[in-house]
């Protein structure tokens, strides 16, 4: 039975279990690998996409809870390769380590600051719940507030 959303603003249908995880339809259906396996367990945050603009974890959400949805992942944050405020803020603070969680993290970011523009400290860590490994967590907290910066600089 074929399920059609929007992926990145663009009609898809795919024709697969409808049991299959929202993060591996997109990922090995559509061919859209920037968002990460982690855990399998919706627990680290690696396989966030936006859901109707809620940051969530994909990798044990069944594709037919998103018939008729809109799916954003971080391929659609740069436009024409110019990268958007968190993906600037993120290179400017220079925020990966070994980068695995990254793509992750920066959806949560990306959602919070749609939510909340000027976000705290305390914002940050109840919205981002992301795991990282390498511990880069003071890093994002900066990066989320210049990216917030940069936001409203437009
Ligand atoms: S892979 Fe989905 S939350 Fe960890
Ligand atoms: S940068 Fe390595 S897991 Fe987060």
């Amino acid at each position: 039975m074929a399920i059609n959303f929007l992926l990145n603003e663009q009609p898809v249908s795919v024709d697969v279990d409808p049991a299959m995880p929202l993060l591996w339809v997109v990922r090995e259906k559509l061919g859209l690998t920037g968002t990460k396996f982690g855990c399998g367990i919706a627990a680290c945050g690696a396989c966030t996409m936006h859901v109707d603009g809620t940051a969530t974890r994909t990798c044990m959400l069944p594709v037919s809870s998103v018939a008729g949805a809109q799916i954003r992942t971080i391929e659609a944050l740069a436009t024409d390769g110019a990268l958007n405020a968190v993906q600037q803020a993120w290179l400017e603070h220079q925020v990966p380590q070994c980068g695995y969680c990254q793509s992750g993290m920066i959806m949560a970011a990306e959602a919070l600051l749609n939510e909340t523009p000027d976000p705290t400290d305390a914002d940050i860590d109840a919205a981002i719940t992301n795991i990282c490994r390498c511990g880069i967590y003071d890093r994002v907290r900066a990066a989320v507030h210049r990216a917030a910066q940069l936001r409203k600089e437009g």
